[in-house]
């Protein structure tokens, strides 16, 4: 199959929309490959940190991206892990902290580009489900099938508190809004590759909807494979 042949489904949306369960979900029935676009940037936010490199440094932020060791792998339980230089950082990759790290390196123009072949590879046969913010718009523009997951910003802060509260992690309903808000805003306005729906792409709002719900909707995007 070359490259082009293979299909691809792209799940933007902002943070807390649900689309990293509603992908996974989805890929698993589809029986696809998962790209999780976000833990690339996270895990590029994480290296920076334990090699203490200023945030503003883009230079040195660019480097990391290219040399930073990223890999996945699902455990006995079939969770996915993150090994960022050889070492499972899948749970500091999820605090709020990483998420903020990537955030701000993320809107480094370079840095973007440094990992968008990265991403690209993951487009393997028999198709591929890729989740982030800009699937459909710049990475796999020519995707078949792309959706753009939306929610209110009170759900999906209520969410990540209860994701982050079953984890052990204290946080506040309050502080998590404040901090949701602040990443979309910083997410909607950067120069390059800013948050926003791909033109052909399908808009679900997953406010109040139930992943099962939202998981059909998307799969009877890809015909023939609802089953
Ligand atoms: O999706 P997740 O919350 O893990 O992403 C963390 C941050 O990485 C986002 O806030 C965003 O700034 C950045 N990101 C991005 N493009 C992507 C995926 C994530 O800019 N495709």
């Amino acid at each position: 199959m070359t490259e082009a042949a293979i299909p691809v489904l792209t799940i933007d949306g902002p943070s807390g929309s649900g689309k990293g369960t509603i992908s996974r979900v989805v890929a698993g029935r589809l029986g696809w490959h998962y790209l999780d676009s976000g833990a690339l940037y996270r895990a590029v936010g994480v290296a920076a940190g334990w090699a203490d490199l200023d945030l503003d440094d883009a230079g040195a932020l660019v480097r990391c991206a290219f040399d930073t060791g990223i890999g996945f792998r699902d455990d006995a339980a079939g969770e996915l892990r993150v090994l960022v230089n050889g070492h499972d950082a899948t749970d500091e990759l999820r605090t709020e902290t990483a998420g903020a790290a990537a955030s701000a390196i993320a809107a480094i123009p370079e840095v973007r580009s440094a990992l968008k072949e990265r991403q690209r590879a993951f487009r393997k046969a028999p198709g591929l489900v890729a989740d982030g913010r800009d699937m459909g718009t710049v990475i796999f523009p020519d995707a078949a099938f792309k959706v753009f997951l939306t929610a209110s910003a009170e759900e999906r802060a209520e969410r990540r508190y209860k994701q982050l509260k079953d984890k052990g992690v204290s946080v506040t309903l309050d502080g998590l809004l404040r901090e949701i808000l602040a990443r979309d805003a910083r997410d909607a306005s950067r120069a390059v590759a800013p948050l926003r729906p791909a033109e052909d792409a399908v808009r679900i709002d997953t406010t109040g909807q139930g992943i099962d719900s939202v998981v059909e909707r998307v799969l009877a995007l890809v015909p023939g494979r609802t089953a």
